[in-house]
């Protein structure tokens, strides 16, 4: 096997290092491609391009394997809590009993917001997008809770990650309850994480919400399935700031926008308006499935097709297990999981998306389990944010830690107008309308 990869420009060899990772995945380092031959990569959307070495999570797209630092997802799926796995991916392995109640402490400690914090909401229209508000709010936890910014020093780091991790979900349920017009509940000490999300979204003073244990199972395997998933284009984003020495609220809160997008984190809201809009037009599924193959329609069949699997999504799995289990242990009835159905029966039968290894992913299955939980629909994103935290966090991390990490500066290959001439005011005539 050779250690190097020749590319050979202008007639001229030139020899490059094969790395090879601990999953025997093989990259060529072209760290000095442009300053010993002059050329860049062209790599739009960079499909083809490793960003980073990382430790944190591994991805067979092929073989539909995702593990963090290691540990398959179905074993974190089925035995682990949200946050043990938050430790996991933050801190590289499953936390002992001690480290364990550590942080459950700080994590509690950190639950409530800032007395002035909780002004801001008032600041924001009532129909303000969650996202909006989330991203906004995750910014301002700095200014607020954390003077100390530049988080250089591992107890610090650890109270800042606990503030985030605990704070992220605090900010999701006051913003709901601000949108819908009813007081802010505070965090209860005596709660699990998942419990103490659901207690602030649906308790009001006159009557407590007490989560079934059905109902905070599912949407803690919710958050462990959404926990990271290397470099998407959200983490992607944490990473890139990060590496101008961004602190971990600005980094995250970029993450927060870069996920709101229908492509990534907005399609598990897509996929439920798609089912409702099947149901609503009386559209059969095959021919929402038809129509999804015509480029010119503009459709695209949601919660369908992934950059990195290409055979199977191995969350997509798991979530269409729970989701029966969930509808079936809380007997309730949802006619949008059988048009779900027979969409991906439909799909997975037709040559076009079999040709071009489309299958059902994430978010295909998971607005099922959330509106079984009585989330609602424009919160579907922010609870991708609030699992997707300690992903975030632990990108953040590793490129902090990184004492070789150079600030992230790709470059291009310009297509534009060559040296132009200035022209005065007057002279000028208007050519965009002709564009
Ligand atoms: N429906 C119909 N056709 C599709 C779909 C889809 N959902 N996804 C891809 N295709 C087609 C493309 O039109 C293209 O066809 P062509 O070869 O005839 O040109 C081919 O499949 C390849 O598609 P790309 O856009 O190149 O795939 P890419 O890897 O860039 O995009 C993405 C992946 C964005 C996820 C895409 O499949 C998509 O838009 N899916 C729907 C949105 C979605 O579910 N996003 C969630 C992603 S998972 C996550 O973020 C957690």
């Amino acid at each position: 096997m050779t250690d190097y990869a020749t590319i050979t420009i202008d007639g001229v060899e030139h020899q490059f290092p094969l790395v090879t990772g601990s999953e025997g995945e093989r990259a060529i380092d072209i760290s000095t491609l442009r300053s010993t031959t002059g050329v860049v990569t062209l790599d739009d959307g960079y499909a083809n391009t490793g960003a980073a070495q990382s430790a944190i999570t591994f991805i067979d797209g092929d073989k539909g394997i995702l593990r963090y630092r290691g540990v398959p997802i179905e074993d974190l799926a089925k035995h682990s809590s949200f946050i043990e796995t938050a430790e996991l991916l933050i801190w590289g392995e499953l936390p002992d009993p001690a480290q364990r109640d550590r942080f459950r402490q700080m994590l509690s400690d950190q639950a409530p917001l800032h007395r002035d914090m909780r002004k801001h909401f008032d600041g924001f229209p009532s129909d303000a997008h969650p996202m909006a508000i989330q991203s906004a709010m995750i910014n301002a936890i700095q200014a607020y809770d954390l003077p100390e910014i530049h988080i250089s020093d591992d107890p610090t780091f650890e109270r800042a990650a606990a503030a985030l991790i605990a704070k992220t979900r605090t900010i999701a349920a006051a913003a709901y309850k601000s949108h819908i017009g009813q007081p802010m509940v505070y965090p209860r000490h005596d709660l699990n994480y998942v419990e103490n999300f659901l207690h602030m979204m649906f308790s009001v003073p006159y009557r407590p919400y007490e989560a079934t244990p059905e109902v905070a199972h599912a949407l803690n395997m919710f958050l462990v399935l959404h926990a990271d998933h290397e470099q998407n284009c959200s983490t992607s984003t944490v990473r890139m700031v990060a590496s101008s020495g961004a602190n971990l609220f600005t980094a995250v809160s970029a993450g927060v926008n870069a996920l709101w997008g229908p492509l990534h984190g907005g399609a598990n809201m897509a996929v439920i308006d798609m089912l409702e809009d099947i149901r609503d037009s009386g559209t059969s599924p095959q021919s929402y499935v038809d129509k999804a193959k015509d480029r010119n329609s503009g459709v695209r069949l949601m919660g369908f097709g992934h950059r990195v699997y290409r055979n199977f999504d191995p969350r997509a799995k798991i979530l269409k297990e729970a989701a029966d289990d969930l509808l079936n242990k809380v007997k309730v009835t949802d006619p949008l999981l059988d048009i779900a159905r027979e969409v991906e029966a439909a799909a997975l039968a037709d040559d076009y998306f079999v040709e071009r290894k489309l299958y059902p992913n994430v978010d295909f299955y998971s607005g099922i389990i959330l509106r079984a939980i009585g989330i609602p629909l424009d919160m579907f994103t922010v609870m991708f944010a609030i699992g997707r935290t300690p992903g975030w966090i632990a990108h953040w991390k590793e490129v902090h830690d990184n004492a070789a990490q150079r600030i992230h500066r790709p470059r291009q290959v310009y297509v534009g107008p060559t040296l132009t001439e200035w022209v005065p005011r007057p002279d000028r005539k208007d050519k965009r309308k002709k564009r």
